[in-house]
């Protein structure tokens, strides 16, 4: 083992070369492709990069510059006993033409071929610098001759995480892609697909990505009980859940220095006849020095906002509401991203933050905390799975009825919706990467559902999680199963 160690690491300065060279074509190309950023931009050169094309013969070159390799040339990650790929010449003909406008068309070739696993498999990768990581897969169920693969049903973990339990991807009309940001502490990660009893684990592709430090502080605002700052924040897992360019076009990886995808709004506001998209060239966004970065979000996000529509004709009275549906056995951290583009003067601009109908920022005064227009601002809120009644995250942004120099207006530019890890360390479900099951949710949740309907309801509650409980035991015993045929294999190095 610390031989097989040992020859990996003279391996090394090879392949770290060979990377900063082709990382350095890859920057260059960027900024000859240019997207409008002010002359303070911010490079960045992640310490770990590992980009799988899972089943693909060739490695796979993609609009935004990257290369992911081909699996046969990251096979030296991956700890299996089988050899199951399937792959499509395309997968264009399943993606209807909509759909591209919520997922990058760029992406597409990573869907178009798969790894299969029929027993727990494992990738690891060494991790240069600790820190967050960006961990993003990928899922198409593409047709096999002897694996159905929208009846595929399986867990993905980390050492000390669990990304997805009892997961699956029914419907084969759809991509589907998860993000998450892990903060590895060791200087190896391993990425376990185990599947559930009978069934079998499938990826089509897998990136872990270095992410800066900055990305993220420690602390955010609490926006439910206790309301004050939340701090260890560093101790969450997270995963994205939204991440949304308001006001405007989907933003491909090409446009994101860290290579992240920004959606449109459209189908997140509730009264979209409210709002209107207002918009400025990139360029004159002016990023601050101190505060938000072009690694915090790319200038074409701030250069695009929504405000009310009737702003400078009525006293408008409403809200510009963002709805978006998740988990509520979650707690959220939720970003959001302002730029003042629409005032002429400073200190124009006050307007009302709201979380699922708390508030969140009271007159916000923009362009006063940045000493200008078209610089970016963000806010980080924390909201507690506890203030989440609806099944859904909810921002809005409205006059604050404050002394206003102008008409009343709000805006706002971007907006990400990150779930945060369970005391189980999940991201889904409530079980730990042991297998052990967490309780405590299970009574927060039994009081919630008890204050809300009265005792005479509670008492069904209770026959009901009694009764979620007895099922919930067989899954447990269904995880140790397959936890007990779980089996750690040595790392094979490739020298
Ligand atoms: C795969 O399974 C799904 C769901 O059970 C089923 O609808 C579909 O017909 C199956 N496909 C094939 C090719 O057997
Ligand atoms: C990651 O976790 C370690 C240990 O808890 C902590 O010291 C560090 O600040 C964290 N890093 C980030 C980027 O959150
Ligand atoms: C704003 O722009 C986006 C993308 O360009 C578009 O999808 C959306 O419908 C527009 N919204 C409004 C209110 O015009
Ligand atoms: C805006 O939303 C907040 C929180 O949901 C609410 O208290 C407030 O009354 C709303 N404002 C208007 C003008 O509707
Ligand atoms: C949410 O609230 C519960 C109960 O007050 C608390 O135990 C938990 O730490 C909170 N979680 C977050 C992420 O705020
Ligand atoms: C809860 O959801 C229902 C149905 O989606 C909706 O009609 C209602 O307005 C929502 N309530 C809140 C407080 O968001």
């Amino acid at each position: 083992m610390a031989e097989q160690k040992h020859g990996a690491s003279r391996s090394r300065p090879v392949s770290s070369f060979i990377f900063i060279c082709l990382l350095s074509v890859f920057i260059n190309l960027d900024v000859a492709v240019g997207d409008g950023s002010s002359p303070s931009m911010v490079q960045y050169t992640p310490a770990d990069n590992y980009l799988i094309n899972c089943g693909s013969p060739d490695s796979t070159f993609l609009d935004d510059g990257r290369t992911f390799k081909s699996d046969p040339q990251s096979a030296s990650f991956l700890s299996t006993e089988e050899n199951i790929l399937a792959s499509v010449d395309s997968i264009s003909n399943v993606v209807s033409s909509s759909s591209s406008s919520y997922f990058p068309s760029s992406s597409f070739p990573l869907y178009s071929s798969a790894r299969i696993f029929s027993g727990v498999s494992m990738y690891r990768f060494l991790i240069f610098r600790p820190g967050r990581h960006l961990l993003r897969l990928y899922f198409y169920p593409l047709p096999h001759p002897s694996y159905n693969l929208t009846r595929a049903f399986f867990t993905v973990k980390t050492d000390s995480i669990v990304l997805l339990h009892d997961f699956s991807v029914e419907d084969d009309t759809r991509l589907m892609f998860k993000e998450y940001l892990l903060n590895v502490t060791s200087d190896k990660i391993s990425l376990a697909f185990a599947p559930m009893r009978d069934s079998f684990a499938f990826v089509n592709a897998i990136e872990l990505v270095s992410a800066p430090d900055a990305l993220f502080s420690d602390s955010a605002s609490a926006v439910s009980s206790p309301v004050g700052v939340f701090n260890g924040l560093s101790n969450y897992a997270f995963e994205v859940s939204y991440r949304v360019n308001v006001g405007g076009p989907i933003i491909p990886p090409k446009g994101d220095r860290l290579w992240r995808t920004w959606q449109p709004d459209d189908q997140l506001m509730t009264f979209p006849q409210g709002a209107k998209n207002v918009s400025v060239p990139p360029d004159i966004i002016n990023y601050p020095e101190g505060g938000a970065t072009p690694l915090i979000a790319p200038n074409l996000v701030y250069s695009t906002a929504s405000e009310m529509a009737d702003s400078g004709t009525a006293n408008p009275n409403f809200n510009l509401t963002w709805t978006m549906s998740v988990d509520p056995s979650f707690s959220y951290l939720i970003r959001l991203h302002f730029c003042d583009i629409v005032s002429v003067s400073l200190n124009d601009l006050y307007f009302n933050v709201y979380v699922n109908g708390m508030m969140g920022v009271s007159g916000l005064d923009i362009s006063t905390l940045t000493s200008g227009l078209a610089v970016p601002y963000y806010r980080d809120f924390v909201l507690n799975a506890s203030a989440i009644s609806n099944g859904s995250v909810m921002v809005q942004v409205g006059p604050s009825s404050g002394i206003q120099s102008s008409l009343p207006n709000a805006i706002l530019n971007g907006l990400e919706v990150i779930k945060m890890s369970n005391s189980a360390g999940s991201l889904d479900g409530l079980f730990s990467v042991s297998g052990t099951q967490q309780n405590t949710l299970l009574g927060s949740r039994t009081m919630k559902i008890a204050e809300a309907f009265g005792l005479a309801v509670g008492m069904t509650a209770i026959f009901l999680l009694v009764a979620q409980a007895a099922e919930r035991l067989g899954e447990a015993r269904q995880f140790l199963d397959m936890a007990s045929s779980f089996q750690f294999q040595p790392l094979q190095f490739h020298v």
